[in-house]
């Protein structure tokens, strides 16, 4: 079994992915820490905590992280999560707080506390781990794996160039695509295919409460829903290559992050042609949906069994 830490901005897709690493018997979360991303940091807390209840992991740490971005102006993404993060899912609030202290020592002190042992999964704005890295440069060498989701080699989403995490905190990305790890990429190449069609929807109707109060009004909330389209559940993505790399096609890379640029602030600038490089990254080219959905609707059908 991988234990994973989870750093995170739920965020309707981030909550898809808790829910998947929570049901997964390949995986145990060891922990949750949060960033200001696709709402602000109290928000995205807020979330993860609900979620910790709500799927019955009450001990598990939740720590508050980074509110916003190394150097520049937070941005958002509410006008696709809406205002609460999590569209239209209404789960109870929490009755826990998180726990205390701050996400960077609680990265740095995981990671140092099993070397080797934890993989750290980073699905928003990398914040959080860029200032880990900084506090602490052997967390590159503690952490078993940094799986992230984010990037792109097409094209991005919040801008033609970027994809949102990156284009969040583009400094940080910076700081940990250098920081002498191989970073896996799982980006926007990948994450397009993994599309909640309505044949994904109606098995999420079957599964009782589950799907009613989460899994149903976050997928109809994040974007539209037919027959062959539906919106693309980005992180569950990164979560799932966790539990089954076979399912995304990887290959290495040189990876840097623009920071400079005018129209590419936030760009994941992707070399697959090496020329004498050493990669530092392994960049995530495809995905087999099929294969996808099978894992994650029978995993969400697990944790709706109780
Ligand atoms: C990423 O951006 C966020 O809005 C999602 O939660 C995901 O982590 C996709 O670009
Ligand atoms: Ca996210």
């Amino acid at each position: 079994m991988k234990q994973v830490l989870i750093d995170c901005d739920p965020g309707i897709d981030d909550a898809l992915a808790i829910v998947l690493a929570h049901g997964s018997p390949a995986l145990e979360i060891v922990g949750i820490t949060t960033v200001g991303g696709n709402v602000p940091l109290e928000r995205t807390t807020g979330n993860a905590l609900a979620l910790r209840e709500y799927l019955g992991f009450p001990k598990i740490p939740v720590v508050p992280g980074c509110a916003g971005p190394l150097l520049r102006a937070p941005i958002d993404a509410a006008d696709v999560h809406g205002h609460s993060g999590l569209g239209d899912a209404r789960l109870p609030p929490p009755a826990l707080p998180p726990s205390p202290g701050h996400a960077v020592d609680h990265i740095v002190d995981t990671l140092r506390g099993a070397p080797g042992e934890i993989t750290l999964v980073a699905i928003g704005p990398l914040t959080n781990v860029a200032l880990a890295v900084r506090r602490e440069p052997r967390v590159v060498e503690w952490a078993r794996e940094l799986v992230i989701l984010g990037g792109s080699w097409t094209r991005g989403n919040k801008t033609p160039a970027a994809e949102f995490n990156m284009a969040a905190d583009p400094e940080a990305a910076a700081i940990v695509f250098a920081a002498g790890w191989t970073v896996t990429m799982i980006g926007l190449d990948v994450t397009r295919s993994a599309l909640a069609t309505g044949a994904v929807v109606d098995r999420m109707r079957t599964m009782g409460p589950l799907g009613a109060d989460l899994l149903v009004p976050c997928v109809e909330s994040y974007g539209m829903v037919t027959a062959d389209e539906g919106p693309a559940v980005h992180d569950a993505c990164a979560v799932a290559y966790l539990i089954d790399p076979s399912l995304v096609r990887v290959e290495p890379a040189v990876v840097e992050i623009e920071t400079a640029g005018r129209l590419t602030s936030g760009m994941s600038v992707v070399d697959f042609d090496l020329a004498g490089r050493t990669p530092n990254a392994l960049v995530g080219t495809s995905l087999d949906a099929p294969r996808f959905w099978e894992l994650v609707l029978a995993t969400y059908a697990e944790v709706a069994a109780g």
